[in-house]
């Protein structure tokens, strides 16, 4: 079979998985031998190779019975987004293609797609123009990349060189977190050599936000380097530290403040909703997602920072075979990353078909959905919601009990109507529910709100 046959049978493929996506269970019943089994896990390496088109109708006839519907509209596990239709298309070109992205001189359009999607991406999360980008895998790389360039940066104020020199001997850097930062910012930590143990926490009240006088405490007591966390949506609540008095009160002290906005950075996109990340410009590096709310398939993280030279010294190197450009943007010089996958494809896609307006509608109608989401659960004896429902997140908690809560998720999980997923919050079991799809409607949240009722009175029923 030819090349454009191969392909013309995977769009028949993909179009035939679209069809069924809304009527199959969200998650698939299947077992992990079902699926070891399915693919050949007991079999030695074969010997002879097959025909393409064999392999592909089998690979997808074998992974479909374990493909998680979470490109589908009644999808609300952790925070995914489904990927838009013309984020898929351009994810196929950008295989077919098979650029290497790290340079000018390997491919000259990824190149220049990424600069263009930059400069729009700054200017609708209104961020300084001139700040630096990198297309990474996800927002945990992100949040790696802006605290590379943050200890570059404040080692450097402090007469260190840390790409040359390392850690050993060099000044200490004092990092401070909220209680609550997303664990990716202790994986960077550890990554970077700076560990967790010695980090200081800051408490948090009872949405998830650091509580700013605090910090203002903890700031008097360091001297020397310093960098600060804070957060733009929390992974259960959604909600939002206080940015403008972090920066401030960091700031004043000379320290640097990287904010990880996985999704939470796009309320920027909203009047209503922009006041949560009042005084993010002022910021020093932000971290955030492509595939989470601009709805881009994996994997697709962004890093921001506005001192592009801190952030190019933490990241770039030069060898004699590389042919780098003097002139046009060598995308390698702003990630971990060498040889990579054109990623700025997707993004410039998703928000060329959009524009300005359409990120806006996406992300207020999910968070329009939430809300609604919680309304329809909250009038029922025994359900509490026990966030503001201000973005996109809704954590529910059923007849005040651990057991029983976990009981309604697991039930809704079995059912296949929608999926989501279950968390601890504040020391309380409680069901996480996170809107980020561009396609879930009025009617999914009605159809999913009735789907987990009914398992909170099946609950109920077994209970008894
Ligand atoms: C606040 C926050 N930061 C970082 C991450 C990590 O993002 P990724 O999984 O894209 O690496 C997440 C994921 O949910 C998140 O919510």
């Amino acid at each position: 079979m030819g090349h454009e046959q191969l392909l013309h049978k995977v769009a028949d493929l993909a179009y035939s998985y679209y069809s069924r996506r809304e009527i199959s269970p969200v998650f698939p019943p299947v077992t992990p031998d079902q699926l070891r089994q399915a693919f050949g896990a007991s079999t030695p390496v074969p010997e002879q190779g097959k025909d393409a088109e064999k392999v592909i109708a089998e690979l997808a006839h074998c992974a479909e019975a374990g493909i998680v519907g979470q490109t589908g509209s009644r999808y609300f596990g952790f925070v995914i987004g489904g990927s838009l239709p013309v984020a898929t298309a351009a994810d196929w070109l950008t295989s077919v293609w098979d650029q290497n992205s790290g340079l000018y001189a390997t491919s000259p359009a990824a190149s220049v797609v990424e600069e263009v999607a930059a400069k729009w991406l700054l200017e609708l999360l209104g961020l300084p123009a001139g700040s630096s980008v990198g297309f990474v895998t996800g927002c945990g790389m992100a949040n790696f990349t802006g605290l590379a360039a943050a200890r570059h940066y404040v080692l450097r104020q402090a007469g260190w060189d840390v790409e040359l020199d390392g850690l050993n001997g060099a000044p200490k850097i004092n990092v401070i977190l909220g209680n609550e930062a997303h664990v990716t910012i202790h994986t960077a930590l550890r990554m970077l050599g700076l560990g967790t143990r010695n980090v200081i926490n800051i408490p948090t009240d009872g949405q998830g936000r650091m509580i700013a006088a605090e910090l203002v405490k903890a700031l008097q007591g360091c001297t020397g380097p310093t960098i600060v966390c804070a957060q733009a949506g929390n992974v259960n609540t959604g909600a939002f530290d206080p940015i403008q008095q972090i920066t401030a009160a960091a700031h004043e002290k000379d320290a640097w403040v990287h904010v990880d906005g996985a999704f939470g950075l796009w309320a920027a996109v909203s009047d209503p909703l922009k006041h949560l990340v009042a005084g993010v410009e002022e910021a020093d590096s932000w971290a955030t997602d492509g595939h989470k709310w601009l709805n881009v398939p994996y994997d697709c993280g962004l890093i921001m920072c506005a001192h592009p030279e801190a952030h190019r010294a933490a990241m770039t190197v030069s060898a004699a075979y590389l042919v780098q450009s003097n002139k046009e943007r060598d995308p390698f010089e702003w990630t971990p990353e060498f040889s990579r996958r054109g990623r700025g494809f997707t993004v410039y896609a998703a928000l060329r078909h959009l524009g300005r307006s359409g990120v806006q509608k996406m992300v207020e109608g999910c968070c329009a959905r939430a809300r609604q989401m919680a309304d329809m659960l909250r009038p029922h004896s025994g359900v509490q919601i026990i966030n503001d429902v201000v973005l996109n997140q809704v954590l529910v908690r059923f007849n005040d009990s651990d057991d029983f809560t976990r009981a309604v998720v697991e039930r809704v999980q079995k059912d296949g109507t929608c999926w989501l997923s279950g968390t601890t919050w504040h020391n309380m079991a409680a069901m996480r529910i996170s809107v980020s799809n561009w396609s879930t409607t009025e009617k999914d949240i009605e159809l999913s709100a009735q789907a987990i009722l009914r398992a909170a009175s099946h609950a109920v029923a077994v209970a008894r």
